[in-house]
């Protein structure tokens, strides 16, 4: 058994930042970072267009509130979002000053663009590849840490759990097979979202939930979890995101004909440069749900890959693109095979962002003594029903610094107090996956097959549209693939990189996410965001002015309950875009 004073799951933008925070708030705190994936190969090094901060002078603090509220479609809370936009500038300015190298105008200032939703120039960049540069930036600066330890490449199965607190966790060093039981005073969860759980994503493959799932099964509720963003441009065959800062560059999407189709959804009018929060800078549950309508009408091209539209570039010249959307004309070479210097590039909706996660109040306190989450796997709730593009850089960085801060005054309060108990669990937990491992042996179903039906009942049940009969039809098939998932079969008994092994406890995730994003999908019976339900068209503030709060029940099952969302100066209004 090992101990450090905090234990952070994942090692992304949330993951360093936070671990960096508990290193700047008390020194002689002893910090590990456990992660799946070398950190620089988190999930956030692919985060292309931008982070939002209020930065010039024509803008304000209340400004980028309100269009993250009324993006939001009035779910998310607005004390968080208050406190959101007025640390992300003092964030972004101090990555600036551990090296980050933000794209500047020609007078030296920090360059800004447009995005999505934002009724200012407010996102800040480095050419399309800010995931990489702003990662990169927090992982030199860990380094400099010394107490900040890391355990590369290992997953974590269990958050060690007693009397409602939580004392650290259960991994498995994925090079050796080696289960360790590493208790702590506080666990910071970072791991990033679960797009996995659908078939067509912009997320790695390692975004499979395991956070959300480690922290529900160890009795934290998830928030929100019926929301789930689609991204209107991703690359047909990959999935591949094409930023939004293509559009904000002045991209334009056409339909079949060469139409701007945009201008049929209250999005505004056509105008030869873009403007703000219209047309392709409108949000993107507007966007993605627009290219659903497109669709019914017979307006999309049928390709082997789905259903596409076309996102054209090529008026914006060579130059232009070279010099902002560089990884755009890569990624489109490399594997779509075209320029988009000269060609159109075909695009269709993919699964993005999850705005639900973990409950957790402001400071990334969940409702686990000692549990903490931040990032993508939290909800704080700032996103509400939608995500604006570019808000989830600085979320990182603001909510992974406030969850660090927190775990560390707790951790210091409680030093060194793990009760005997917690080594007995880490005991049975090494025994539960030893068991695991043999049991699986002699199964008869593919991880592959299941985990592809549970990506389909998500797409089919839980999509850009949604009703009770395709969500009841998804909650019976998930029940069935949980049954099925039982008697999954593992072909690899090694314990050096058993990644079959890995797969299985991923899948094991997945299944409960999906289930939870389902159920409360089931319960919420209107349309608000990016939860657009065909039976209730209208969103309904008296009955759903609220979030979803779903708890795992001791046989499994789940029970949802509702908190009211905090309203601070905005009451709800409705969301006007184009105009
Ligand atoms: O389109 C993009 O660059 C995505 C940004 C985001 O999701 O914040």
């Amino acid at each position: 058994m090992t101990f450090h004073d905090v234990v952070v799951i994942g090692g992304g933008g949330a993951g360093l930042r936070a671990a960096i925070a508990v290193a700047e708030t008390n020194p002689a705190l002893r910090v590990a970072v456990v992660s799946k994936v070398y950190p620089m190969r988190s999930h956030t090094v692919s985060a292309e267009g931008g982070a939002a901060a209020v930065a010039a002078d024509d803008d304000t603090l209340d400004e980028h509130a309100y269009d993250t509220v009324s993006g939001s479609d009035w779910l998310s809370d607005q004390d968080a979002v208050e406190a959101f936009v007025a640390e992300a500038p003092r964030e972004l300015l101090r990555l600036e000053h551990w090296g980050c190298p933000w794209s500047r105008q020609p007078d030296g200032r920090i360059a800004v663009r447009a995005f999505g939703g934002m009724k200012k120039m407010r996102t800040w960049f480095a050419a399309d590849r800010t995931g990489f540069h702003l990662l990169h930036t927090l992982f030199q600066t860990a380094l400099s840490y010394t107490d900040i330890v890391r355990y590369d490449e290992w997953y974590v199965t269990k958050i060690l759990e007693d009397d409602g607190r939580a004392y650290g966790v259960v991994a498995i060093e994925l090079a050796t097979g080696r289960i360790e039981t590493i208790t702590a005073s506080a666990v910071i969860v970072c791991t990033g979202g679960c797009g996995r759980v659908y078939p067509f994503t912009t997320n790695a493959n390692i975004k499979t939930g395991d956070g959300m799932a480690l922290a529900y099964r160890a009795g934290a509720a998830l928030k929100d979890m019926e929301f789930v963003q689609y991204h209107p441009t991703g690359l047909p065959f990959t999935g591949i995101l094409i930023t939004e800062a293509a559009r904000a560059e002045g991209g334009w999407l056409l339909n079949k004909d060469g139409y701007r189709y945009l201008q049929d959804y209250d999005l505004g009018t056509p105008s030869p440069t873009p403007v703000l929060r219209s047309m392709e800078l409108g949000p993107r549950d507007r966007l993605s749900q627009a290219f659903v309508h497109e669709m019914d009408k017979g307006n999309t091209i049928d390709t082997p890959y789905g259903p596409i539209v076309n996102l054209d570039l090529r008026h914006l010249g060579a130059k232009l693109i070279d010099a902002k959307l560089p990884f755009v004309r890569e990624l489109c070479s490399k594997y779509q095979n075209i320029d988009p210097v000269k060609e159109l590039v075909p695009v269709r909706p993919v699964v993005h962002y999850m705005m639900g996660g973990i409950h957790t109040d402001i400071r990334g306190a969940t409702s686990l003594d000692g549990l903490y989450a931040a990032g993508e796997v939290a909800c704080v709730s700032i996103n509400g029903a939608n995500r604006l593009g570019s808000n989830s850089l600085p979320e990182c960085l603001v909510f992974g610094n406030r969850a660090g801060r927190a775990a560390a005054v707790f951790a210091a309060r409680y030093r060194n107090v793990v009760p005997k108990s917690i080594e007995a669990q880490g005991r049975d937990e090494v025994r539960r996956l030893t068991e695991e491992l043999s049991r699986h042996a002699d199964g008869h179903e593919r991880i592959a097959d299941i985990r592809t039906e549970m990506q389909t009942t998500m797409e089919n049940g839980a999509g850009i549209y949604r009703d009770r009969d395709s969500l009841a039809k998804a909650a019976d098939q998930l029940k069935e693939l949980q049954l099925r998932f039982a008697h999954a079969a593992i072909d690899d008994h090694s314990t050096n990189f058993n990644t079959e092994l890995i797969a299985l406890l991923e899948l094991g995730f997945m299944l409960d996410v999906a289930e939870s994003i389902i159920a409360c999908a089931l319960q919420r019976e209107e349309s608000r965001g990016a939860h657009q339900r065909t039976d209730f068209p209208a969103r309904d503030d008296e009955r759903y002015l609220a979030h979803s709060l779903v708890h795992r029940e001791p046989d499994g099952s789940s029970r949802i309950t509702y908190l009211p969302v905090t309203i601070t100066r905005w009451p709800p209004g409705e969301r006007v875009y184009g105009r």
